[in-house]
């Protein structure tokens, strides 16, 4: 049986709005869905002087309600100040739709996850963090579970690739089970390092491999 979708649904599906990357974006972040395991990349251009978000595209590996919330929110978000935009909700995605259905609400809540963790990357790189929360073992354990492992469709803390995380004087190591020459292990690495580099209290980020 197809799914009830709505016809805005179906058109942003179609055709959905400002799909890709920003090559020399101001701020981006992947967001994984432990639901489903698929993931969306948002990336923002962003005004200096006036935080309006002036660009953003987003690249979904999800199903269609995944692509038809990315595309709806990059509509919504464009134009706002980040302020605005991270009060973007998923129910405001949702009806914006016309309504999803209740089986694929994770879809658009992955979207919206993935367009305020692009906002706090933009607020992590530019020092506008405002509880400046010590980066701890525990805290880094937490973002930790948004970085996916591909293979399975998980996140890595769950799949239990992390063997070890270490916090010393601003630098992160963080020690993957996995051999350095994996597929993913480069792609791991860098999502490590974008959610945990741009930290207030963090000077480096390591991230090594068992074998
Ligand atoms: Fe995974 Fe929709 S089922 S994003």
């Amino acid at each position: 049986m197809p799914l009830p979708y709505s016809e805005i649904v179906m058109e942003h599906f179609r055709n959905p709005r400002n799909v890709g990357r920003i090559e020399d974006a101001d701020a981006k972040a992947i967001e994984g869905s432990p639901a489903c395991g698929d993931m969306v990349a948002v990336y923002l251009k962003v005004d200096p002087e006036t935080q309006v978000i002036t660009d953003i595209k987003f690249e979904s590996y999800g199903c269609a309600s995944n692509i038809a919330t990315g595309s709806i929110i990059t509509e919504l978000a464009k134009g706002k100040t980040l302020e605005e935009a991270k009060k973007i909700s998923w129910e405001e995605a949702s009806k914006a739709l016309g309504g999803l259905p209740p089986v694929k609400v994770h879809c658009s809540v992955l979207a919206v996850d993935g367009l305020r963790a692009a906002i706090q990357n933009y607020e992590e790189r530019h020092g506008l963090v405002k509880e400046r929360e010590p980066t701890t073992v525990e805290f880094v354990r937490k973002r930790l579970k948004h970085v996916m492992n591909p293979v399975v469709g998980l996140d890595i803390v769950r799949t239990k690739l992390v063997k070890e995380i270490e916090v010393q004087d601003g630098v992160v190591r963080v020690v993957l089970d996995l051999p350095s020459d994996h597929m993913f292990a480069s792609a791991m690495k860098e999502d490590i390092e974008e959610k945990l580099g741009h930290r207030w209290d963090v000077k480096q980020v390591i991230v090594e491999f068992t074998e």
